[in-house]
């Protein structure tokens, strides 16, 4: 297959993380002969620093040309630290959802049983949980009108949704319940807000066409203490922009790391797949970050091409390195951390070899294709 790919390295981690995702793409081009052109582009501060705009007309022209986007992470403290500031990073990545039209943003929540140990919830909780968020992710609170008054004393943020921006979500969604486990909970706050209710009345209007899917309604604050005290309980949550935000990061704890979560955004041509953790100043250039979320955003994108047995190639380096013990130190618990790039390497690596790699202590087994 031949695909014209925009990779976004971003902030922060960014570049490193989509480093070890560029290594493992490389790695599926050589293995099953495909042709993923991978072409870089500045975004988020870095674009700031350079052109003095988040999403150059450069960049979004090459995102609108490609098939897919492959996204590290945006941001910047000193950005975040200075309210007055006119332009920011982020202002960029809203630019492109809109832009690309990407209103659903999938992550997945999974857990690991060797991550067990990681997680700060009970094991007895971890058992069973499989769940998949879908968050609409051009509407709401986050594109609404934004107004400060003229005395810089009182602000808002206008919250709005039309019924055909939720029910496209809502069918997508609807869709994925129907190959999954038939289970949907819509995460609202209807018992005070008028774009909720509006959720309500278009989600009961579409269950009526699938009539297998139970549906349940959740307001979000009882939806965040529940996924953490029963996250077994949940197949797929559908959610607002602003809720799908606050609900993932917290759910990224039951897996043990914000590292190790996916993510996908699609909406009408172009797709977008980036891990959902931010830009973790702290740990830019170190090395250390946890590269598995970005490598696991291309095997979404592989599936999102169809290609189902690369998404499970690379889902199976990525266990083969948790099982081997090749991890970052947001998951290596007692265990000797690796670096960012040895994991990134060791996966590659892995897809190299079809899986036929063997770990002896610190020794790999080396071919000519796969030196580590
Ligand atoms: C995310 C991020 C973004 C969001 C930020 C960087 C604007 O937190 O993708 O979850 O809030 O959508
Ligand atoms: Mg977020």
């Amino acid at each position: 297959m031949e695909k014209k790919i925009t990779v976004l390295p971003g902030d922060g981690i960014g570049p490193e993380v989509v480093a070890q995702g560029v290594k493992v793409i490389e790695a599926i081009n050589h293995l099953f002969d495909h042709k993923f052109h991978l072409k870089e582009a500045d975004f988020g501060a870095i674009s700031i620093d350079k052109h003095g705009t988040p999403l150059t007309d450069s960049t979004l022209n090459s995102c609108l040309e490609s098939d897919a986007v492959f996204l590290g992470a945006i941001g910047d403290p000193k950005f975040d630290n200075d309210p007055s500031l006119p332009v920011r990073p982020e202002q960029g990545l809203l630019k492109l959802r809109k832009s690309l039209e990407l209103f659903s943003n999938v992550r997945p929540i999974t857990t690991y049983s060797i991550l067990n140990d990681v997680s700060p919830l009970k094991n007895h909780l971890l058992e069973n949980v499989d769940m998949v968020i879908y968050r609409e992710l051009t509407g709401g609170i986050y594109f609404g009108e934004k107004k400060k008054s003229e005395d810089g004393t009182s602000a808002s943020d206008l919250c709005s949704y039309s019924d055909w921006e939720i029910s496209r979500i809502a069918y997508q969604a609807f869709e994925a319940a129907t190959n999954r486990r038939n289970k949907l909970t819509l995460v609202d706050k209807a018992n005070v807000l008028e774009t909720s209710r509006l959720w309500r009345k278009v989600v009961q209007e579409i269950s009526q066409e699938y009539p297998k899917v139970t549906v349940d309604y959740l307001f979000v604050d009882n939806a965040a203490m529940q996924v953490m005290a029963n996250p077994g309980q949940f197949d797929l949550i559908l959610t607002e922009n602003m809720f799908g935000d606050i609900i993932s990061d917290l759910a990224s704890v039951i897996t043990g790391s914000l590292g190790m979560l996916p993510s996908a955004s699609v909406g009408k041509k172009v797709a977008m797949f980036e891990p959902i953790h931010g830009s973790y100043p702290q740990a830019k250039g170190q090395d250390l970050a946890n590269p598995m979320a970005s490598i696991l955003s291309v095997a979404m994108m592989y599936e999102h091409f169809g290609l189902f047995q690369e998404a499970e190639m690379i889902r199976n380096g990525v266990k083969w390195a948790m099982n081997n013990e090749v991890v970052t130190q947001d998951i290596a618990g007692d265990r000797e951390p690796s670096t960012c790039s040895k994991v990134g390497d060791m996966i590659a690596c892995y897809i190299e070899e079809r899986g036929n790699v063997n770990i002896k202590s610190d020794t790999v087994r080396v071919s000519l294709n796969c030196i580590i």
